[in-house]
């Protein structure tokens, strides 16, 4: 985007419920999307990867240890395997009836909630392809149009660049967790309407310079006050925050 670019993406609001409001419901299942909603969350960020029969699922980490009582890769499982794992005891029993999502059923909700969506595409290595098609896919099928706004976002430029292979209209997010100093040059070619950069990697001088060409800078995962209104005062558009308490001022 250059100095005369009017970006087409609006933010919705300053706060993207990060994994939906995961400080307070179990990262990416269902309850964390509807907990987001009701504090008064406008959007979402979500991590989508595929399960071994193709289905794009709902899940941040590769593996099933950490926010499951499953063990080993999410690619290794059906959905029919992986959909009967919980997903929610991990964080409190209460949450103990919930699943790993698939995609479909996540934009669904976000639907039915009137709430925009930031996806995050995290392929297993070596299919990034076949995830964005899915992807793309899920989503001519059961995302609600243009009424909420929709990114979809990746750290992997692989992703980024099929995705606008395969479509000239989706809005683009570049994620870096680094500062990449070509950012702008790839950004430029696949028409990213946002960079989200990790916040401790950002300073006055690097929101400047992206805000310069008339991108969303989102940043992430920023759950302290001070440092949301920091990185506001420089210019940030958007945070993603998990949601913890000291941010409802942001919402
Ligand atoms: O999209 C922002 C953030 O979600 C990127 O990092 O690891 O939390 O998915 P991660
Ligand atoms: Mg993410």
């Amino acid at each position: 985007m250059n100095k005369k670019s009017v970006n087409p993406f609006s933010c919705p609001s300053p706060l993207i419920a990060h994994r939906g409001a995961s400080a307070l419901a179990p990262e990416n299942t269902l309850a964390a999307f509807r907990k987001a909603h009701a504090i008064g969350a406008k959007w979402v960020e979500f991590d989508v990867m595929l399960a071994a029969c193709g289905e794009a699922v709902v899940m941040h980490d590769e593996t099933l240890d950490r926010t499951t009582n499953g063990s080993g890769r999410v690619i290794d499982y059906p959905y029919s395997i992986l959909k009967t794992f919980d997903a929610g005891s991990w964080f409190d029993p209460v949450f103990s009836s919930e699943k790993i999502p698939t995609l479909a059923e996540v934009l669904m909700l976000l639907c039915e909630l009137n709430l925009g969506a930031n996806i995050e595409i995290k392929p297993a290595e070596g299919i990034e392809e076949d995830t964005v098609k899915k992807v793309l896919s899920v989503l001519d099928q059961h995302w609600c149009g243009n009424n909420q706004p929709l990114l979809i976002s990746s750290f992997s430029r692989t992703v980024l660049e099929t995705v606008r292979q395969y479509s000239a209209t989706h809005h683009l997010g570049f994620l870096m967790h680094d500062w990449e100093p070509d950012w702008q040059t790839f950004c430029d070619a696949l028409n990213c309407v946002a960079v989200d950069i990790s916040h401790p990697v950002l300073s006055a001088e690097r929101v400047r310079e992206v805000k310069a060409t008339h991108r969303l800078l989102l940043s992430y995962t920023v759950d302290d006050p001070v440092i949301a209104r920091r990185l506001f005062d420089w210019g940030v558009d958007a945070v993603f925050s998990n949601c913890s308490p000291g941010m409802a001022v942001f919402l």
